[in-house]
Protein backbone atom coordinates (compact mmCIF):
# COMPACT_ATOMS: atom_id res chain seq x y z
CA UNK A 1 0.00 0.00 0.00
CA UNK A 2 2.96 1.78 1.06
CA UNK A 3 5.11 1.56 -2.33
CA UNK A 4 1.81 1.95 -4.47
CA UNK A 5 1.19 5.18 -2.89
CA UNK A 6 4.60 6.78 -3.25
CA UNK A 7 4.74 5.42 -6.78
CA UNK A 8 1.80 6.99 -7.93
CA UNK A 9 2.99 10.11 -6.58
CA UNK A 10 6.12 9.92 -7.48
CA UNK A 11 4.98 9.75 -11.34
CA UNK A 12 2.04 12.42 -10.62
CA UNK A 13 4.02 16.02 -11.02
CA UNK A 14 1.42 18.61 -9.21
CA UNK A 15 0.82 15.72 -6.45
CA UNK A 16 4.49 15.81 -5.95
CA UNK A 17 3.72 19.36 -5.79
CA UNK A 18 1.30 19.54 -3.33
CA UNK A 19 3.15 17.42 -0.69
CA UNK A 20 6.29 19.57 -0.73
CA UNK A 21 4.32 22.14 0.43
CA UNK A 22 2.36 19.81 2.79
CA UNK A 23 5.96 18.91 4.11
CA UNK A 24 6.88 22.49 4.51
CA UNK A 25 3.67 23.18 6.24
CA UNK A 26 4.43 20.11 8.47
CA UNK A 27 7.91 21.61 9.20
CA UNK A 28 6.70 24.89 9.91
CA UNK A 29 4.35 23.29 12.43
CA UNK A 30 7.12 21.06 14.01
CA UNK A 31 9.49 24.05 14.15
CA UNK A 32 6.90 26.14 16.00
CA UNK A 33 5.92 23.15 18.47
CA UNK A 34 9.59 23.34 19.00
CA UNK A 35 9.97 26.76 19.92
CA UNK A 36 7.05 26.78 22.13
CA UNK A 37 8.66 23.88 24.35
CA UNK A 38 11.52 26.00 24.45
CA UNK A 39 10.51 29.15 25.00
CA UNK A 40 7.19 28.14 27.35
CA UNK A 41 7.88 24.78 28.96
CA UNK A 42 9.15 24.55 32.43
CA UNK A 43 10.56 21.74 33.71
CA UNK A 44 9.73 20.71 36.95
CA UNK A 45 12.64 23.02 39.14
CA UNK A 46 15.06 20.48 40.68
CA UNK A 47 16.62 20.97 43.57
CA UNK A 48 19.18 24.00 43.67
CA UNK A 49 17.82 25.22 40.10
CA UNK A 50 17.87 29.00 40.59
CA UNK A 51 17.71 32.18 38.12
CA UNK A 52 18.02 35.75 38.34
CA UNK A 53 16.58 38.34 35.88
CA UNK A 54 15.58 42.06 36.34
CA UNK A 55 13.75 43.63 38.98
CA UNK A 56 9.91 44.70 38.34
CA UNK A 57 10.20 47.94 40.42
CA UNK A 58 14.68 48.42 41.13
CA UNK A 59 17.32 48.96 38.20
CA UNK A 60 19.99 48.43 40.02
CA UNK A 61 18.57 44.61 42.02
CA UNK A 62 18.19 41.43 40.10
CA UNK A 63 15.12 39.42 41.23
CA UNK A 64 14.59 35.78 41.37
CA UNK A 65 13.97 32.38 43.22
CA UNK A 66 16.07 29.49 44.26
CA UNK A 67 14.38 25.90 44.30
CA UNK A 68 15.50 24.34 47.94
CA UNK A 69 13.68 21.06 49.65
CA UNK A 70 10.33 21.70 50.91
CA UNK A 71 11.46 19.53 54.22
CA UNK A 72 15.24 19.02 54.71
CA UNK A 73 14.38 15.59 56.38
CA UNK A 74 12.21 14.10 53.96
CA UNK A 75 12.87 14.26 50.16
CA UNK A 76 9.19 12.76 49.32
CA UNK A 77 7.74 16.09 50.64
CA UNK A 78 8.95 17.90 46.99
CA UNK A 79 10.32 21.38 46.87
CA UNK A 80 9.86 24.96 48.38
CA UNK A 81 10.72 28.13 45.94
CA UNK A 82 12.59 30.90 47.80
CA UNK A 83 11.89 34.52 46.37
CA UNK A 84 15.40 36.39 45.77
CA UNK A 85 16.66 39.79 45.08
CA UNK A 86 20.26 40.83 44.93
CA UNK A 87 22.39 43.36 44.98
CA UNK A 88 25.80 42.83 43.72
CA UNK A 89 29.20 43.88 45.18
CA UNK A 90 30.43 46.86 42.68
CA UNK A 91 34.20 46.42 44.31
CA UNK A 92 36.69 43.79 44.02
CA UNK A 93 37.76 41.49 45.21
CA UNK A 94 34.05 40.36 46.19
CA UNK A 95 33.79 38.96 49.96
CA UNK A 96 30.66 36.81 49.58
CA UNK A 97 27.06 36.90 49.87
CA UNK A 98 25.46 38.61 53.13
CA UNK A 99 21.99 37.28 53.97
CA UNK A 100 19.49 39.58 55.07
CA UNK A 101 16.29 39.96 57.27
CA UNK A 102 14.43 43.22 58.04
CA UNK A 103 12.46 41.61 60.83
CA UNK A 104 8.99 40.25 61.79
CA UNK A 105 8.46 37.30 61.24
CA UNK A 106 6.25 38.52 58.46
CA UNK A 107 9.07 41.01 56.96
CA UNK A 108 10.24 40.52 53.50
CA UNK A 109 13.69 40.21 52.64
CA UNK A 110 13.31 40.67 48.79
CA UNK A 111 10.78 43.94 49.54
CA UNK A 112 13.90 45.13 52.08
CA UNK A 113 16.68 44.37 49.45
CA UNK A 114 15.03 46.42 46.67
CA UNK A 115 13.86 49.52 49.00
CA UNK A 116 17.33 49.80 50.39
CA UNK A 117 20.02 48.28 48.10
CA UNK A 118 22.73 51.34 47.84
CA UNK A 119 22.01 52.09 51.60
CA UNK A 120 22.44 48.88 52.45
CA UNK A 121 25.90 48.29 50.39
CA UNK A 122 26.90 51.66 52.06
CA UNK A 123 26.79 50.43 55.73
CA UNK A 124 27.59 47.08 54.91
CA UNK A 125 30.57 47.37 52.85
CA UNK A 126 30.63 47.50 49.11
CA UNK A 127 32.57 44.41 48.27
CA UNK A 128 29.74 41.93 49.60
CA UNK A 129 26.91 40.59 47.24
CA UNK A 130 24.05 41.15 49.49
CA UNK A 131 20.70 38.98 49.38
CA UNK A 132 17.63 39.36 50.69
CA UNK A 133 15.17 36.75 50.19
CA UNK A 134 11.17 35.84 51.36
CA UNK A 135 11.67 33.44 54.41
CA UNK A 136 9.28 30.53 54.33
CA UNK A 137 5.37 30.90 54.37
CA UNK A 138 6.18 35.22 53.61
CA UNK A 139 6.06 37.65 50.35
CA UNK A 140 6.74 35.54 47.18
CA UNK A 141 8.74 32.29 48.65
CA UNK A 142 5.99 29.61 48.10
CA UNK A 143 4.33 27.61 49.37
CA UNK A 144 3.12 31.02 51.01
CA UNK A 145 0.55 31.08 54.15
CA UNK A 146 -2.96 31.61 52.92
CA UNK A 147 -5.32 30.75 55.43
CA UNK A 148 -8.15 33.32 54.64
CA UNK A 149 -10.06 32.43 51.71
CA UNK A 150 -8.91 36.39 50.33
CA UNK A 151 -7.13 39.55 52.04
CA UNK A 152 -11.09 41.22 52.27
CA UNK A 153 -11.72 38.31 54.49
CA UNK A 154 -9.03 38.92 56.34
CA UNK A 155 -9.30 42.24 57.16
CA UNK A 156 -13.41 42.02 57.71
CA UNK A 157 -12.46 39.01 60.54
CA UNK A 158 -10.29 41.26 62.72
CA UNK A 159 -12.06 44.71 61.98
CA UNK A 160 -13.34 45.92 64.89
CA UNK A 161 -11.99 42.85 67.33
CA UNK A 162 -10.03 42.61 70.21
CA UNK A 163 -7.26 41.30 67.83
CA UNK A 164 -7.24 44.76 66.24
CA UNK A 165 -7.99 47.03 68.93
CA UNK A 166 -5.79 45.16 71.33
CA UNK A 167 -6.78 44.35 75.35
CA UNK A 168 -8.14 47.74 76.56
CA UNK A 169 -7.21 48.14 80.65
CA UNK A 170 -9.91 49.47 82.40
CA UNK A 171 -7.64 51.55 84.49
CA UNK A 172 -4.10 50.97 85.60
CA UNK A 173 -4.71 52.71 88.54
CA UNK A 174 -6.65 50.14 89.86
CA UNK A 175 -4.80 46.98 88.63
CA UNK A 176 -5.50 44.51 91.77
CA UNK A 177 -9.68 45.35 91.90
CA UNK A 178 -11.26 42.17 90.94
CA UNK A 179 -13.69 44.18 88.26
CA UNK A 180 -10.42 44.77 85.90
CA UNK A 181 -9.85 41.00 86.08
CA UNK A 182 -13.67 40.44 85.12
CA UNK A 183 -12.87 43.01 81.87
CA UNK A 184 -9.73 41.20 81.00
CA UNK A 185 -11.20 37.51 81.30
CA UNK A 186 -13.83 39.30 78.91
CA UNK A 187 -11.21 40.03 76.16
CA UNK A 188 -9.79 36.82 76.15
CA UNK A 189 -12.89 34.85 75.70
CA UNK A 190 -13.23 36.90 72.72
CA UNK A 191 -9.59 36.00 71.94
CA UNK A 192 -9.30 32.49 72.47
CA UNK A 193 -12.23 32.16 70.14
CA UNK A 194 -10.52 34.07 67.58
CA UNK A 195 -7.65 32.02 67.28
CA UNK A 196 -9.56 29.06 67.64
CA UNK A 197 -11.25 29.73 64.30
CA UNK A 198 -7.93 30.90 62.75
CA UNK A 199 -6.43 27.56 63.44
CA UNK A 200 -9.52 25.94 61.98
CA UNK A 201 -9.49 28.36 59.12
CA UNK A 202 -5.14 27.18 58.67
CA UNK A 203 -6.16 23.54 58.97
CA UNK A 204 -8.76 23.76 56.31
CA UNK A 205 -7.10 25.55 53.92
CA UNK A 206 -3.13 25.25 54.53
CA UNK A 207 -3.01 21.87 56.24
CA UNK A 208 0.44 20.45 56.04
CA UNK A 209 2.12 22.45 54.24
CA UNK A 210 2.38 24.75 57.38
CA UNK A 211 5.04 22.55 58.82
CA UNK A 212 8.21 24.10 57.26
CA UNK A 213 7.68 27.64 58.01
CA UNK A 214 9.53 27.66 61.41
CA UNK A 215 12.95 29.58 61.69
CA UNK A 216 15.41 25.77 61.84
CA UNK A 217 14.01 25.56 58.56
CA UNK A 218 14.45 29.12 57.46
CA UNK A 219 18.23 28.50 58.65
CA UNK A 220 18.81 25.53 56.74
CA UNK A 221 17.96 27.41 54.01
CA UNK A 222 20.31 29.70 54.29
CA UNK A 223 23.43 27.62 54.48
CA UNK A 224 21.64 25.56 51.60
CA UNK A 225 21.63 29.19 49.31
CA UNK A 226 25.19 30.20 50.65
CA UNK A 227 26.22 26.92 49.48
CA UNK A 228 24.85 27.40 46.42
CA UNK A 229 25.68 31.15 45.76
CA UNK A 230 29.24 31.19 47.56
CA UNK A 231 30.73 27.39 47.52
CA UNK A 232 30.11 24.47 49.53
CA UNK A 233 33.26 25.42 51.80
CA UNK A 234 32.89 29.29 52.02
CA UNK A 235 31.57 30.91 55.10
CA UNK A 236 27.86 31.75 55.67
CA UNK A 237 27.02 35.57 56.43
CA UNK A 238 24.22 37.24 58.04
CA UNK A 239 23.11 40.83 58.94
CA UNK A 240 19.20 40.46 60.66
CA UNK A 241 17.52 43.01 63.07
CA UNK A 242 14.34 42.70 65.14
CA UNK A 243 13.12 38.71 64.97
CA UNK A 244 16.20 38.42 61.94
CA UNK A 245 18.45 38.65 65.57
CA UNK A 246 16.66 35.21 66.24
CA UNK A 247 17.61 33.70 62.88
CA UNK A 248 20.90 35.21 63.30
CA UNK A 249 20.79 33.36 66.67
CA UNK A 250 19.57 29.68 65.36
CA UNK A 251 22.27 30.60 62.52
CA UNK A 252 25.51 30.66 64.78
CA UNK A 253 24.08 28.07 67.28
CA UNK A 254 22.56 25.66 64.55
CA UNK A 255 25.61 25.67 61.90
CA UNK A 256 28.74 26.64 64.48
CA UNK A 257 31.70 25.39 61.78
CA UNK A 258 29.67 27.86 58.47
CA UNK A 259 29.64 30.67 60.11
CA UNK A 260 31.53 33.83 58.86
CA UNK A 261 30.47 37.35 59.26
CA UNK A 262 26.61 37.64 61.38
CA UNK A 263 25.33 41.24 63.02
CA UNK A 264 22.25 41.03 64.88
CA UNK A 265 20.73 44.11 65.83
CA UNK A 266 17.72 45.01 68.23
CA UNK A 267 17.85 41.37 70.12
CA UNK A 268 14.80 39.01 70.57
CA UNK A 269 15.93 36.41 73.50
CA UNK A 270 16.40 33.20 71.51
CA UNK A 271 15.34 31.30 74.73
CA UNK A 272 12.75 33.01 74.98
CA UNK A 273 11.61 33.09 72.03
CA UNK A 274 11.96 28.99 71.47
CA UNK A 275 11.06 28.06 75.02
CA UNK A 276 8.08 30.53 76.62
CA UNK A 277 4.83 30.27 75.63
CA UNK A 278 4.15 33.62 73.79
CA UNK A 279 1.82 34.89 76.43
CA UNK A 280 4.66 34.82 78.99
CA UNK A 281 6.98 37.22 77.23
CA UNK A 282 5.73 40.36 77.83
CA UNK A 283 7.95 40.32 81.07
CA UNK A 284 10.88 39.57 79.27
CA UNK A 285 10.42 41.61 76.27
CA UNK A 286 9.14 44.68 77.64
CA UNK A 287 11.78 45.47 80.47
CA UNK A 288 13.15 48.52 78.60
CA UNK A 289 9.29 50.24 77.80
CA UNK A 290 9.20 51.82 81.04
CA UNK A 291 12.32 53.80 80.80
CA UNK A 292 11.72 54.56 76.92
CA UNK A 293 8.52 56.04 77.58
CA UNK A 294 9.84 58.35 80.54
CA UNK A 295 12.35 59.23 77.60
CA UNK A 296 9.86 60.71 75.53
CA UNK A 297 7.87 62.31 78.20
CA UNK A 298 11.43 63.53 78.85
CA UNK A 299 12.05 64.82 75.32
CA UNK A 300 8.76 65.88 74.82
CA UNK A 301 8.67 68.61 78.16
CA UNK A 302 12.09 69.64 76.78
CA UNK A 303 11.20 70.56 73.31
CA UNK A 304 8.06 72.42 74.23
CA UNK A 305 4.62 72.40 72.54
CA UNK A 306 6.14 74.03 69.37
CA UNK A 307 7.70 70.69 68.51
CA UNK A 308 6.16 68.48 70.44
CA UNK A 309 2.39 69.47 71.18
CA UNK A 310 1.50 66.90 73.77
CA UNK A 311 3.39 69.67 76.24
CA UNK A 312 1.92 72.50 77.70
CA UNK A 313 4.24 74.83 78.16
CA UNK A 314 7.80 74.55 77.82
CA UNK A 315 10.02 72.19 80.28
CA UNK A 316 7.19 72.08 82.13
CA UNK A 317 7.10 68.65 85.04
CA UNK A 318 7.26 65.39 82.15
CA UNK A 319 5.37 63.89 85.18
CA UNK A 320 2.02 66.23 83.26
CA UNK A 321 1.62 64.69 79.94
CA UNK A 322 2.06 61.49 81.54
CA UNK A 323 -0.68 62.39 83.83
CA UNK A 324 -2.88 64.07 80.75
CA UNK A 325 -2.17 60.74 77.93
CA UNK A 326 -3.08 58.20 81.08
CA UNK A 327 -6.43 60.20 81.55
CA UNK A 328 -7.07 60.08 77.47
CA UNK A 329 -6.40 56.31 78.02
CA UNK A 330 -8.51 56.02 80.85
CA UNK A 331 -11.43 58.11 78.86
CA UNK A 332 -11.42 55.93 76.11
CA UNK A 333 -11.44 52.96 78.15
CA UNK A 334 -14.99 54.19 79.54
CA UNK A 335 -15.93 55.46 75.50
CA UNK A 336 -14.09 54.76 72.97
CA UNK A 337 -13.35 57.70 70.30
CA UNK A 338 -15.75 57.84 66.81
CA UNK A 339 -13.66 58.14 63.98
CA UNK A 340 -15.45 58.57 60.81
CA UNK A 341 -13.25 59.54 58.21
CA UNK A 342 -10.39 57.46 57.98
CA UNK A 343 -8.87 54.72 55.88
CA UNK A 344 -12.47 53.87 57.01
CA UNK A 345 -14.77 54.92 59.92
CA UNK A 346 -14.27 52.84 63.03
CA UNK A 347 -13.37 53.69 66.63
CA UNK A 348 -10.76 53.90 68.79
CA UNK A 349 -10.38 52.06 71.96
CA UNK A 350 -8.17 52.64 74.63
CA UNK A 351 -6.16 49.09 73.90
CA UNK A 352 -5.36 50.52 70.54
CA UNK A 353 -4.24 53.76 71.69
CA UNK A 354 -1.94 52.39 73.85
CA UNK A 355 -0.57 49.75 71.58
CA UNK A 356 -0.09 52.49 68.64
CA UNK A 357 2.21 54.50 71.90
CA UNK A 358 4.37 51.46 71.74
CA UNK A 359 4.71 51.50 68.23
CA UNK A 360 5.39 54.96 68.39
CA UNK A 361 8.32 54.46 70.63
CA UNK A 362 10.06 52.26 68.71
CA UNK A 363 10.64 54.62 66.43
CA UNK A 364 11.84 58.09 67.83
CA UNK A 365 12.90 59.46 64.31
CA UNK A 366 8.72 60.09 64.06
CA UNK A 367 8.18 61.10 67.62
CA UNK A 368 7.56 64.50 66.42
CA UNK A 369 4.87 63.31 64.30
CA UNK A 370 3.19 60.56 66.60
CA UNK A 371 3.08 63.52 69.53
CA UNK A 372 1.20 65.53 66.75
CA UNK A 373 -1.35 62.58 66.24
CA UNK A 374 -1.64 61.93 69.73
CA UNK A 375 -2.46 65.87 70.50
CA UNK A 376 -4.94 65.64 67.48
CA UNK A 377 -6.57 62.37 68.98
CA UNK A 378 -6.88 64.06 72.44
CA UNK A 379 -8.44 66.93 71.09
CA UNK A 380 -11.27 64.78 69.38
CA UNK A 381 -9.61 64.13 66.38
CA UNK A 382 -8.19 60.46 65.92
CA UNK A 383 -7.98 60.27 62.14
CA UNK A 384 -4.81 60.11 62.04
CA UNK A 385 -3.86 57.60 64.55
CA UNK A 386 -6.65 55.35 63.51
CA UNK A 387 -5.09 55.42 60.51
CA UNK A 388 -2.04 54.39 61.68
CA UNK A 389 -3.54 51.33 63.42
CA UNK A 390 -5.88 49.94 60.44
CA UNK A 391 -3.76 49.86 57.38
CA UNK A 392 -5.65 50.97 54.04
CA UNK A 393 -7.59 47.76 53.10
CA UNK A 394 -7.30 48.78 49.45
CA UNK A 395 -3.71 49.02 49.27
CA UNK A 396 -2.24 46.57 46.74
CA UNK A 397 -0.48 44.73 49.57
CA UNK A 398 -3.19 44.46 52.08
CA UNK A 399 -3.43 40.99 54.17
CA UNK A 400 -0.59 40.08 52.18
CA UNK A 401 1.12 38.42 54.88
CA UNK A 402 -2.42 36.40 56.27
CA UNK A 403 -1.15 34.73 59.37
CA UNK A 404 2.90 34.20 58.54
CA UNK A 405 3.68 35.67 61.58
CA UNK A 406 2.41 32.80 63.70
CA UNK A 407 2.87 30.27 60.95
CA UNK A 408 6.41 31.00 62.29
CA UNK A 409 6.30 31.32 66.15
CA UNK A 410 3.83 28.81 66.57
CA UNK A 411 6.42 26.28 65.10
CA UNK A 412 9.44 28.00 66.82
CA UNK A 413 7.25 27.87 70.21
CA UNK A 414 6.60 25.25 72.93
CA UNK A 415 2.68 25.06 72.85
CA UNK A 416 0.40 27.90 74.99
CA UNK A 417 -1.97 25.17 76.28
CA UNK A 418 -3.25 27.35 78.26
CA UNK A 419 -7.40 26.26 78.83
CA UNK A 420 -9.52 29.35 80.12
CA UNK A 421 -9.18 33.13 79.36
CA UNK A 422 -8.54 33.42 83.54
CA UNK A 423 -4.90 32.12 82.73
CA UNK A 424 -4.01 35.09 80.03
CA UNK A 425 -5.59 37.27 82.34
CA UNK A 426 -3.79 36.53 85.68
CA UNK A 427 -0.69 36.62 83.63
CA UNK A 428 -1.87 39.77 81.83
CA UNK A 429 -1.92 41.13 85.49
CA UNK A 430 1.61 39.97 86.14
CA UNK A 431 2.97 41.94 83.29
CA UNK A 432 1.37 44.71 84.24
CA UNK A 433 3.11 44.77 87.68
CA UNK A 434 6.61 43.40 86.36
CA UNK A 435 6.83 44.28 82.98
CA UNK A 436 5.28 47.29 81.99
CA UNK A 437 2.20 49.34 84.33
CA UNK A 438 1.22 51.31 81.54
CA UNK A 439 2.05 49.02 78.01
CA UNK A 440 2.47 45.39 79.63
CA UNK A 441 -0.71 44.09 77.77
CA UNK A 442 -0.23 46.28 74.65
CA UNK A 443 1.87 44.34 72.49
CA UNK A 444 -0.42 42.30 70.83
CA UNK A 445 -1.26 45.07 68.67
CA UNK A 446 1.87 45.52 67.06
CA UNK A 447 2.70 41.85 67.61
CA UNK A 448 0.05 39.35 67.23
CA UNK A 449 0.99 36.21 68.31
CA UNK A 450 -0.79 33.84 70.60
CA UNK A 451 -3.32 30.98 70.39
CA UNK A 452 -0.64 28.57 68.80
CA UNK A 453 -2.64 25.42 71.21
CA UNK A 454 -4.81 25.88 67.86
CA UNK A 455 -2.38 25.90 65.27
CA UNK A 456 -3.28 22.78 63.52
CA UNK A 457 0.62 21.41 63.11
CA UNK A 458 4.05 20.52 64.27
CA UNK A 459 7.12 21.65 62.59
CA UNK A 460 9.55 19.65 60.53
CA UNK A 461 12.04 20.63 63.24
CA UNK A 462 12.08 22.92 66.19
CA UNK A 463 15.27 24.24 67.49
CA UNK A 464 15.57 24.89 71.01
CA UNK A 465 19.38 25.40 71.68
CA UNK A 466 21.65 25.51 73.39
CA UNK A 467 23.05 28.59 72.60
CA UNK A 468 26.30 28.59 73.63
CA UNK A 469 28.15 28.01 70.34
CA UNK A 470 31.95 28.73 69.64
CA UNK A 471 32.81 30.95 66.65
CA UNK A 472 36.09 31.32 64.59
CA UNK A 473 34.25 35.14 64.23
CA UNK A 474 32.69 36.62 66.74
CA UNK A 475 29.23 37.48 65.98
CA UNK A 476 28.58 41.23 66.32
CA UNK A 477 25.42 42.14 68.95
CA UNK A 478 24.18 45.63 68.81
CA UNK A 479 21.27 46.82 71.39
CA UNK A 480 19.87 49.54 72.13
CA UNK A 481 19.43 51.13 75.77
CA UNK A 482 16.09 52.75 75.41
CA UNK A 483 14.64 49.77 73.09
CA UNK A 484 11.09 49.31 73.91
CA UNK A 485 10.86 45.67 72.32
CA UNK A 486 14.13 43.91 71.95
CA UNK A 487 15.56 45.32 75.52
CA UNK A 488 19.03 45.20 75.98
CA UNK A 489 18.38 42.80 78.73
CA UNK A 490 18.46 40.07 75.89
CA UNK A 491 20.90 41.55 74.37
CA UNK A 492 23.18 41.30 77.21
CA UNK A 493 21.88 37.28 77.64
CA UNK A 494 22.83 36.33 74.07
CA UNK A 495 26.71 38.16 74.30
CA UNK A 496 26.45 35.98 78.16
CA UNK A 497 25.80 32.99 76.76
CA UNK A 498 28.78 32.78 74.10
CA UNK A 499 31.61 34.98 76.18
CA UNK A 500 34.41 34.29 73.36
CA UNK A 501 31.82 34.26 70.47
CA UNK A 502 30.24 37.13 70.43
CA UNK A 503 31.09 41.13 70.95
CA UNK A 504 28.10 43.74 72.54
CA UNK A 505 27.77 46.74 71.00
CA UNK A 506 25.50 49.23 73.09
CA UNK A 507 24.09 52.35 71.43
CA UNK A 508 23.03 54.63 74.05
CA UNK A 509 19.92 55.68 72.66
CA UNK A 510 16.04 55.14 72.05
CA UNK A 511 13.64 53.42 69.40
CA UNK A 512 13.92 49.57 68.59
CA UNK A 513 16.90 48.38 66.71
CA UNK A 514 20.13 50.86 66.10
CA UNK A 515 19.08 51.95 62.87
CA UNK A 516 15.80 53.57 64.18
CA UNK A 517 17.88 56.45 65.50
CA UNK A 518 21.46 55.94 63.87
CA UNK A 519 24.33 56.35 65.78
CA UNK A 520 27.30 57.43 63.73
CA UNK A 521 29.42 55.23 65.77
CA UNK A 522 27.50 52.15 65.45
CA UNK A 523 27.45 52.09 61.91
CA UNK A 524 31.07 52.80 61.28
CA UNK A 525 31.54 49.66 64.30
CA UNK A 526 29.75 47.71 62.08
CA UNK A 527 30.87 48.62 58.87
CA UNK A 528 34.36 47.86 60.08
CA UNK A 529 33.26 44.20 61.69
CA UNK A 530 32.43 43.48 57.95
CA UNK A 531 35.76 44.18 56.78
CA UNK A 532 37.45 42.10 59.77
CA UNK A 533 38.39 44.66 62.46
CA UNK A 534 36.34 43.40 65.58
CA UNK A 535 34.90 46.17 67.94
CA UNK A 536 35.98 45.88 71.41
CA UNK A 537 33.12 44.21 73.49
CA UNK A 538 31.19 46.68 75.62
CA UNK A 539 31.81 49.91 73.52
CA UNK A 540 29.34 52.23 74.08
CA UNK A 541 27.76 54.62 71.41
CA UNK A 542 26.37 58.25 71.29
CA UNK A 543 23.70 59.16 69.64
CA UNK A 544 23.80 62.38 68.17
CA UNK A 545 20.63 63.63 67.05
CA UNK A 546 17.96 65.02 69.23
CA UNK A 547 14.72 63.22 69.45
CA UNK A 548 12.37 66.43 68.68
CA UNK A 549 14.80 68.13 65.98
CA UNK A 550 13.05 71.48 64.62
CA UNK A 551 15.14 70.42 61.74
CA UNK A 552 17.74 67.78 61.47
CA UNK A 553 21.10 69.71 61.63
CA UNK A 554 23.77 67.12 59.43
CA UNK A 555 26.03 70.31 58.80
CA UNK A 556 28.64 69.51 61.49
CA UNK A 557 29.17 65.95 59.54
CA UNK A 558 31.75 65.82 57.20
CA UNK A 559 30.30 64.98 54.17
CA UNK A 560 31.57 60.94 53.94
CA UNK A 561 30.05 60.68 57.92
CA UNK A 562 27.24 62.80 56.58
CA UNK A 563 26.02 60.51 53.15
CA UNK A 564 27.00 56.78 55.86
CA UNK A 565 24.03 58.16 58.71
CA UNK A 566 21.35 59.34 55.65
CA UNK A 567 22.15 55.83 54.31
CA UNK A 568 21.67 54.21 58.00
CA UNK A 569 18.44 56.35 58.43
CA UNK A 570 17.41 54.96 54.47
CA UNK A 571 17.96 51.63 55.68
CA UNK A 572 16.02 52.17 59.14
CA UNK A 573 12.48 53.51 57.58
CA UNK A 574 12.70 49.37 56.85
CA UNK A 575 13.82 47.58 59.62
CA UNK A 576 11.96 46.35 62.24
CA UNK A 577 8.76 47.76 61.16
CA UNK A 578 5.26 46.51 62.52
CA UNK A 579 7.51 43.17 63.58
C1 LIG B 1 -10.70 52.43 91.17
O1 LIG B 1 -11.64 51.62 91.83
C2 LIG B 1 -12.37 52.30 92.82
C3 LIG B 1 -13.23 51.29 93.56
O2 LIG B 1 -13.65 50.25 92.75
C4 LIG B 1 -13.20 53.41 92.14
O3 LIG B 1 -13.92 54.15 93.11
C5 LIG B 1 -12.27 54.35 91.39
O4 LIG B 1 -13.01 55.30 90.67
C6 LIG B 1 -11.38 53.56 90.44
N1 LIG B 1 -10.39 54.44 89.86
C7 LIG B 1 -10.22 54.55 88.55
C8 LIG B 1 -9.16 55.50 88.11
O5 LIG B 1 -10.86 53.89 87.73
C1 LIG C 1 -8.49 65.46 61.56
O1 LIG C 1 -7.16 65.00 61.33
C2 LIG C 1 -6.90 64.67 60.00
C3 LIG C 1 -5.51 64.03 59.94
O2 LIG C 1 -4.57 64.77 60.64
C4 LIG C 1 -7.05 65.90 59.13
O3 LIG C 1 -6.78 65.57 57.78
C5 LIG C 1 -8.45 66.45 59.27
O4 LIG C 1 -8.56 67.65 58.56
C6 LIG C 1 -8.79 66.68 60.72
N1 LIG C 1 -10.19 66.99 60.84
C7 LIG C 1 -10.63 68.08 61.46
C8 LIG C 1 -12.11 68.27 61.52
O5 LIG C 1 -9.85 68.88 61.95
C1 LIG D 1 26.48 24.64 76.20
O1 LIG D 1 25.24 24.51 76.85
C2 LIG D 1 24.86 23.15 77.04
C3 LIG D 1 23.44 23.13 77.53
O2 LIG D 1 23.15 24.18 78.39
C4 LIG D 1 25.85 22.50 77.99
O3 LIG D 1 25.49 21.16 78.19
C5 LIG D 1 27.24 22.58 77.36
O4 LIG D 1 28.20 22.08 78.27
C6 LIG D 1 27.60 24.01 77.03
N1 LIG D 1 28.82 24.03 76.24
C7 LIG D 1 29.81 24.87 76.47
C8 LIG D 1 30.98 24.82 75.58
O5 LIG D 1 29.77 25.67 77.39
C1 LIG E 1 36.45 32.19 77.29
O1 LIG E 1 37.84 32.47 77.22
C2 LIG E 1 38.45 32.50 78.50
C3 LIG E 1 39.90 32.97 78.31
O2 LIG E 1 40.49 32.31 77.23
C4 LIG E 1 38.36 31.13 79.14
O3 LIG E 1 38.94 31.14 80.42
C5 LIG E 1 36.88 30.74 79.26
O4 LIG E 1 36.75 29.43 79.74
C6 LIG E 1 36.17 30.85 77.93
N1 LIG E 1 34.75 30.65 78.14
C7 LIG E 1 34.01 29.86 77.37
C8 LIG E 1 32.55 29.77 77.73
O5 LIG E 1 34.45 29.26 76.41
C1 LIG F 1 31.10 42.23 77.01
O1 LIG F 1 30.47 43.46 77.32
C2 LIG F 1 29.28 43.33 78.03
C3 LIG F 1 28.66 44.72 78.15
O2 LIG F 1 29.51 45.56 78.81
C4 LIG F 1 29.54 42.69 79.38
O3 LIG F 1 28.31 42.48 80.06
C5 LIG F 1 30.24 41.35 79.18
O4 LIG F 1 30.59 40.78 80.42
C6 LIG F 1 31.45 41.51 78.31
N1 LIG F 1 31.98 40.21 78.00
C7 LIG F 1 33.24 39.86 78.24
C8 LIG F 1 33.64 38.48 77.87
O5 LIG F 1 34.01 40.63 78.78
Amino acid sequence: MKEHQLQHLHHDQPGRKALRSRITLLWGILALAVWTIVCFYRPNPKVGDFHWGPCDSSPVAACGSITVPKDYFNKDAGVATIALARYKATKCPRKGTVFLNPGGPGGSGVEFLIAAAGSLAKIIGDDWDLIGFDPRGIGKTLPAVRCFPDPIEERLFFANTVLEHGITVPSVANITSENMRHELVLQYRQFLAMVQAQGQLCAKNMGEELRYMGTATVVRDIDFMSKVFDGKDSPLNFWGASYGSAIGAYLVNMFPNRVGHVLIDGILDPVMWSSEPSYYWATNVLTSMEKTYEMFLKDCAQAGPKTCPLAESLNEPWQNIERRLEAFFDELAISPLPIPFASRPGFLTSGAARGLMLINLASPRSWPQGAIDFAQAMNGNGTALFNALVPDYRASNAGANDLSRLAVSCLDNVRDDYPTAEEPADVGLKMLHEGSIHFGLSLGVSEPDGGCQYWPVHGAERFAGPWNATLRTPMLIISNTHDPITPISSGVRVNSLMPNSSILVIQDGPGHCSLAMPSLCTVKLALEYFADEMPTNGTICPVEAPTFPAEEDLKMFSASDRDLLQAAQEVGKYVGRRL
